[in-house]
């Protein structure tokens, strides 16, 4: 078994995000710059935007973080968005998610330029991303296909089992695994809650991406043995031995199933690193205008 190691991947990645960088500044080009608006005060999601704007100071990208309380109104939070398609230093930002439930969040969404899309959650971006055009592809999804290439994964006529259908991982996961080029042509299962028969299904997987968040779902007697297991599992469970009072728990078993895996991603440093590298890759691609001019 051999584990996948998100963390000294994205790493590596980032420091040649950074030489780029360096390159473009030294040519008299502009320092890519990556906004991100965070309402309210979610642990999580202070700690994910925590991290995407540490990456971008190791990556030598400006960052700038937005902060409104969690009874800002959709008006206000409209308006910021509108500023930030409109400014011109700006390359790329995100609205990080959840929204309070007040707040439509696909209305936020679609309100975002998708030339500025970097989470790759706009429709049109989802839309080419579904006929595979130049576009920002979704972080986590794009993550893992990194993390495939980066370890030479065979996904070519490979079964590919995904197991859960968020618009953000499950749906354009199952898409990329299915493109017609390398990390793609797999025969493709999306599985969901109301799935049947969903051990057996999992067992034929030779790539087994499991992003429900339900802490310890996948069993070892769910694995094919040999198996590829990728955890995008991030859920907070309580733990009094750690000073948070909590540690992270993916939806695999990871005792019990990585013994029978010949690769598997660890939570945390295996999704989540990856996840937060891609941010950062497709924000130089909007730099550089690479997809759109
Ligand atoms: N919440 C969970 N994952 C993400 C993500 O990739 N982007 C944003 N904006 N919010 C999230």
């Amino acid at each position: 078994m051999e584990l996948l190691d998100g963390k000294a991947t994205s790493a590596a990645i980032k420091k040649e995000i950074a030489a780029e960088v360096e390159k473009i500044v030294a040519a008299g080009g502009k320092r890519p710059h990556l906004a991100a608006i965070l309402v309210g005060h979610d642990g999580g999601s202070e700690t994910y935007v925590a991290n995407k704007v540490k990456s971008c100071g190791e990556c030598g990208f400006k960052s700038t973080l937005i902060r409104f309380e969690s009874d800002v109104t959709e008006e206000e939070l409209l308006a910021k968005v509108d500023e930030l398609n409109h400014d011109e230093d700006v390359d790329g930002f995100i609205v990080q998610l959840p929204l309070p439930e007040h707040i439509d969040a696909e209305k936020v969404i679609e309100a975002i330029d998708y030339h500025k899309d970097v989470d790759g959650f706009h429709p049109i971006n989802v839309g080419r991303m579904g006929i595979g055009l130049p576009c920002f592809v979704s972080a986590t999804p794009n993550g893992i296909l990194e993390l495939l290439k980066h370890y030479n994964i065979e996904t070519q006529g490979k079964k590919c089992v995904v197991l859960g259908r968020s618009n953000i991982v499950g749906k354009p996961m199952a898409i990329l695994m299915m493109q017609k080029h390398y990390p793609g042509d797999a025969t493709v299962t999306i599985l969901h809650s109301h799935s049947k028969n969903i051990t057996e299904e999992c067992r034929q997987a030779d790539i087994l991406i499991v992003a429900m968040g339900k802490p310890g779902y996948v069993k070892a007697d769910m694995v094919k043995p040999g198996a590829v297991v990728i955890d995008v599992g991030t859920t907070r469970v309580p733990d009094a031995t750690k000073k948070s009072g909590f540690r992270l728990s993916g939806d695999v078993k990871f005792d019990e199933v990585a013994p029978k895996c010949s690769y598997i991603s660890p939570v945390p440093g295996g999704v989540g690193p990856m996840t937060i590298c891609s941010l950062m890759k497709n924000t130089l691609s909007a730099a550089k205008k690479e997809f759109y001019k």
